[in-house]
């Protein structure tokens, strides 16, 4: 069976577009211990540790350590008193992302023009310099405590950002290349208001929209729509809980998050069965479905290039649509708390977000909130 997704793409005019974002620069995690939450994205999810600040580099509030693998670039900080911003952020949040950051031409140019379309502004344009140039910034707020930073590095060739030095890494690869989304949880009844945000203060369209009864099992319902940048490179899918017998998952989210924020990252491979493999061996814990969806899913996605089997013994979801397919998996949450988990994504032209494995998936997701005494 081929899923269609309802597609609403609309032509867009060069004026909407006004922001310019090239891409996503990097997100940036705060999290009680950042050396311990580097050795975790450095040993089982193979990023590459290429800059650290703190206290030996002249930092004296945060240990942060920056870390890549191939253009996804993820920054780790722990506070070092209980005086600072990130602390309280992390006693009331917990491990999460703080900052999703946008490279743009004109910091200026953006916060102003976000902030003028009513985006509340976190900092102004401003410039922090080093022997290495000048780092130019900008901020606003998104959904819950998260913010949107606007980042131009154009004058800055330092390994990542005053105050952040080299180190010496090595690390072996997993094949994770680029974000290729991220899904922001939000409120019964908000999710229209930040679709609304992105699209007139940040210049995004609207490019699909799932219902209820795209995303609904016996117990718990939810609802999306995903936003997209100009270029198309970033997407921002908006979630929200739906009426449903039991709670819905993001309703646990927000019960441990505490407000919005982001529910998952989905990183895009080109060999998802290498990946997950290593992934696997490495220790990370992915969510599972019941193995009669590979009974099913020969009928349902065709021929594909993988081999079936390994597929399902690493636990991988398929999904086809009229472009091609894709193959994806979900990791149980990657912190104490049931809050945000990454996806691991390999496309073959499909350009969904796997809407026909959405009922196999969620009800996966429903027996570890059972499991948590949280459905
Ligand atoms: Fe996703």
């Amino acid at each position: 069976m081929v899923t269609k997704e309802k597609n609403e793409s609309r032509p867009m005019t060069e004026e909407a577009d006004f922001l310019k974002i090239k891409s996503v620069d990097h997100v940036h995690f705060y999290v009680g211990n950042a050396k311990h939450a580097m050795y975790y994205w450095w040993k089982a999810f193979g990023f590459k540790p290429i800059a650290y600040s703190g206290l030996e580099t002249g930092n004296r509030e945060f240990a942060s350590y920056v870390l890549e693998s191939g253009q996804a670039r993820f920054v780790i900080s722990a506070p070092y008193s209980p005086s600072s911003p990130i602390a309280s952020h992390h006693m009331v949040h917990g491990d999460g992302v703080k900052m999703i950051a946008l490279e743009v031409d004109d910091v200026e140019k953006a916060w102003k023009e976000t902030t003028a379309r009513g985006g509340k502004s976190a900092w102004a344009p401003r410039e922090e310099k080093d022997d290495f140039g000048i780092y130019r910034t900008s901020a606003i707020y998104t959904y819950g405590e998260t913010l949107h930073v606007f980042v131009d590095r154009a004058d800055y060739k330092g390994v990542f950002a005053p105050t952040y030095k080299a180190i010496q890494y090595e690390a072996e690869s997993t094949g994770l290349a680029a974000i290729d989304h991220m899904v922001g949880n939000v409120q019964l009844g908000k999710m229209n208001h930040w679709v609304n945000f992105y699209h007139q203060v940040m210049g995004f369209r609207q490019l699909l929209h799932f219902d209820d009864k795209d995303i609904s099992t016996e117990y718990s319902a939810l609802m999306s729509k995903v936003m997209q940048n100009g270029n198309g490179r970033v997407k921002f899918p908006i979630n929200e809980p739906a009426e449903g017998k039991r709670k819905s998952q993001i309703e646990e989210y927000l019960d441990y998050y505490l407000t919005p924020g982001v529910q998952h990252i989905a990183i895009i491979t080109g060999d998802i069965i290498k990946t997950i493999g290593e992934l696997r061996k490495r220790g990370v814990e992915f969510l599972r479905v019941p193995d009669t969806y590979y009974e099913m899913l020969p009928d349902r996605v065709g021929k594909i290039k993988e081999d079936m089997k390994t597929i399902h013994e690493l636990g991988i979801l398929v999904d086809r649509d009229d472009e091609g397919y894709l193959l994806q998996i979900f990791t149980r949450p990657i912190q104490d708390r049931p809050t945000m988990f990454i996806e691991v994504i390999q496309r073959h032209g499909a350009q969904g977000f796997g809407k026909g494995n959405f009922k196999a998936l969620f009800e996966s997701i429903e027996a570890e909130q059972q499991k948590r005494g949280n459905l």
